[in-house]
């Protein structure tokens, strides 16, 4: 079968090449996917760049993409909950990495039948970043009538969190450029920030909670605008003891700086270093199909254009999700 393969580390145009390999073989708890449509994700091009390899020891070559929507097409002995023809979406766990390909295996477990009201490209483009912030906003426990700050807002987490959190009736700031004012508006946020021309931190403050999705300053910075004892949930900034654990990392410390900060501004802080959940992915099969959240896509790529599609999602640029097709490619298989 084809699939892209990561050949080494270093400028995504020169790692990241089309190969025939092997198709992959299930065991009792696995189906094999016909895949039809994979989501880029930045941590895809972050791996090809080598920012993750002490953290994820890949055996290169590799393949690439961790989200998938598309048809079972064999199931293992002890599958119960899938039949072939079932159409699924997952976001893949870290072994069964490697969803731009014609087949995919992953274990049941990790599975959920994808929306019905939509297309096998949106529904790629929710696993990942609708888990994510799901358990994001999960762990600092987002209530009716929070004031967030979601950063990023057209982001692919950004765009997601801002519906997942006007549904559970928070007040919701985020922040964009000028460019993608409207559309975010139309995402439900309450208060869009033009970075570009405003102060968000004049803006937005003695808020609940901040949803750190850029890290660096801004994580730091989360913790002039939350109130007294609010809560900061990172996906981006440093581990906290928990996921540093969930990530393996040994006699982990939180950098002076932060635990400062959390300190003096009686604060919670939290990280989340996302997981496959297949009851989450149910709970966004639902939300998808009473439209309480929409998929927002800004690109879809062929499996041909996969690279390109990197490429543009590593621009940091990409208003809502990146998509790579494969239903025209592989129609017969
Ligand atoms: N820990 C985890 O488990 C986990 C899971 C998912 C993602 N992540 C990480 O979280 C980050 C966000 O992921 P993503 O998928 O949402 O990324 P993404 O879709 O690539 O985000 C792109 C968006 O970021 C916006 N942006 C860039 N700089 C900004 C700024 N200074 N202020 C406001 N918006 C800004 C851009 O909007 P403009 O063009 O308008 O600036 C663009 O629309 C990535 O670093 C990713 O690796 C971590």
């Amino acid at each position: 079968m084809k699939a892209i393969q990561i050949t080494k580390y270093g400028d995504i145009k020169d790692s990241l090449k089309i190969a025939e390999i092997d198709k992959p073989e299930i065991s009792d708890s696995e189906i094999l996917i016909a895949v039809k449509a994979a989501a880029a994700n930045p941590i895809d091009y972050k791996i090809v760049q080598g920012h993750l390899k002490d953290m994820l020891k890949l055996d290169l070559p590799s393949g690439i993409g961790y989200d998938v929507s598309g048809v079972v097409v064999e199931i293992g002995n002890e599958v119960k909950d899938f039949k072939v023809g079932d159409e699924i979406f997952s976001r893949v766990p870290q072994e069964y990495m490697g969803t731009v390909a014609e087949f995919v295996a992953v274990d049941s477990k990790v599975v959920a039948h994808k929306p019905e009201n939509v297309t096998f490209e949106k529904s790629a483009s929710l696993p990942l970043t609708g888990l994510t912030a799901i358990q994001a906003l999960e762990k600092v426990n987002l209530k009716k009538d929070d004031r967030i700050l979601i950063h990023a807002g057209s982001g692919g987490v950004g765009s997601f969190a801002i519906q997942y959190a006007k549904s559970k009736g928070a007040i919701v700031y985020t922040t964009t450029s000028t460019t993608n004012l409207d559309w975010v508006k139309a995402l439900g946020a309450d208060r869009v920030i033009d970075y570009k021309n405003e102060d968000y931190k004049e803006v937005a403050n003695n808020l609940d909670i901040v949803f750190d999705t850029l890290g660096d300053d801004y994580t730091f910075e989360a913790f002039d605008i939350i109130k007294e004892g609010g809560r900061v949930t990172s996906i981006i900034g440093p581990p906290d003891a928990e996921s540093a654990k969930e990530m393996g990392m040994e006699n982990y410390q939180l950098p002076e700086k932060l635990a400062k900060l959390i300190e003096e501004k009686s604060a919670e802080y939290k990280h989340t270093w996302m997981q496959p959940n297949a009851d989450q992915l149910k709970e966004i099969k639902a939300m998808i199909e009473d439209r309480t959240i929409r998929p927002t896509i800004d690109l879809v790529y062929s499996f041909e254009d996969a690279v390109k599609a990197y490429e543009y999602l590593a621009t940091g640029r990409a208003q809502g999700k990146i998509i790579i097709s494969l239903a025209e490619t592989f129609e017969n298989q």
